[in-house]
């Protein structure tokens, strides 16, 4: 992204309102949103790496945990975004933000490749524990989501 195009971020009404105004407030949300987002990963996650609920079919928690995760990164993107927009020269140039980025993307891919290849099979260990390909998904999720957690706290130390 150009530092033209970040100065014109910063610099729109919205940025200006939310950076001057509303920052801990939106940042408060962010958290709010994180951990909802966190806490309802790792109990999906765990029950993947076969630690709790073993007695619960997979499928009955995913389905009533994923649609909270859901809703709750969209909150988190959205309070992230307007928290970014408010400096976003720094925070681009900010290497713990960008670690962060790559592990958020790092998360997605490998939710990606559960929901497309690994959970096809389900009907198979829904009840039984887990394949191993299920349970490195859960390991690497639960991995990219601490790291996630810790370089978005490093970010304000880093700027
Ligand atoms: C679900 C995904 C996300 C998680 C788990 C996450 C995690 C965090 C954490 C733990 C903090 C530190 C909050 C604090 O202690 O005050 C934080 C701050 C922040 N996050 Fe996120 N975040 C997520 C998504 C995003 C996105 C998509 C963006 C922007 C595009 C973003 C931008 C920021 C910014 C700008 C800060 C403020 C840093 C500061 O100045 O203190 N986050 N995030």
């Amino acid at each position: 992204m150009s530092v033209e195009f970040l100065e014109w971020l910063q610099g729109t009404p919205l940025a200006l309102y939310v950076g001057e105004t509303w920052f801990p407030l939106v940042e408060s949300l962010h958290v709010i949103a994180i951990a909802i987002v966190a806490g309802t990963i790792f109990l999906v996650d765990t029950r993947l790496l076969g630690l709790v609920s073993t007695k619960l079919p997979f499928t009955y928690v995913s389905e009533r945990l994923l649609p909270w995760t859901w809703g709750a990164f969209a909150a988190s993107v959205l309070t992230g975004v307007l928290m970014f927009i408010g400096n976003a020269v720094s925070y681009y140039e900010n290497t713990p933000f960008r670690v962060k980025m790559l592990l958020l993307a790092l998360a997605g891919l490998n939710m990606l490749f559960f929901q497309g290849v690994t959970f096809r099979s389900v009907a198979e260990w829904d009840l039984a524990r887990p394949p191993a390909a299920a349970r490195a998904a859960g390991l690497i999720s639960i991995t990219l989501w601490c790291g996630v957690i810790g370089f978005g706290r490093w970010i304000g130390f880093a700027s």
